[in-house]
């Protein structure tokens, strides 16, 4: 499983691009909206930073302006996928940008029909936003793995992206559920470090370094 990072904030990227872990990015209009700086300078900077596949969201939700949007942005860079709404306007979206040859990545998937007529457009990523189904009580990491299941068993051309993943315990439940990629934020990518018996290992092996150091 691929690991991107789900966040529009330039600093985070530069990081986690330097630690090596990331193969893509994802954004979306309220990651954007957090950032002071215009999305249009932002996007060729992550770009810049990332060498895989970076989602950008169109703003539009009819038919005419997604396509306008989403050619304006697939311009930017040969590595931007689109990001579209699952809704029929934006799956018909979907057939036509395929048809062109640009990406999409079909966004704000909560259930197995939305993710099979995404993957029947054309669209070359969906997204299950886990973290939010939990939040209404429902269970995300099954629902990615009932994706997932479909997408082999029809041997659809479909990746999936686990999104809206909330902690590090997230990213391997959808790891074994067999998600292609896990987008995570930063937070999440920082906590997937963290293990009590490595801080603690390393202290114990500097101490008694130093104090093999002392003895000589
Ligand atoms: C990424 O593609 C999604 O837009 C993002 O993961 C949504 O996360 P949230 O539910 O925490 O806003």
């Amino acid at each position: 499983m691929q690991l991107y990072l789900d966040t529009a904030n330039v600093e985070e990227i530069r990081q986690a691009a330097d630690w090596g872990v990331i193969c893509g990015v994802t954004t979306n209009p309220s990651l954007a909206a957090k950032e002071n700086e215009d999305f249009g300078k932002i996007l060729p900077t992550i770009c810049d930073l990332v060498d895989g596949p970076i989602s950008a969201e169109v703003i539009s939700m009819d038919y005419e302006g997604m396509i306008k949007e989403a050619r304006e942005l697939a311009k930017v860079h040969q590595n931007v996928i689109i990001k579209i709404p699952v809704m029929p306007e934006g799956l018909r979206a979907v057939k036509t940008l395929a048809a062109e040859g640009i990406r999409v990545n079909v966004t704000l998937v909560f259930s197995v029909n939305q993710a099979l007529l995404a993957a029947r457009a054309g669209a070359a990523y969906v997204s299950p936003f886990l973290g939010r189904l939990d939040d209404i009580g429902q269970t995300g990491v099954a629902l990615v793995k009932d994706i997932v299941d479909m997408i082999d068993l029809h041997e659809l051309d479909t990746e999936v992206i686990a999104a809206s993943i909330r902690h590090p315990e997230h990213v391997p439940a959808v790891a074994l559920a067999g998600a292609h990629i896990a987008t995570v934020p930063f937070k999440v990518l920082q906590q997937m470090f963290k293990h009590p018996l490595t801080d603690g290992g390393i202290d114990k092996f500097l101490e008694d370094w130093k104090k093999a150091q002392g003895g000589k």
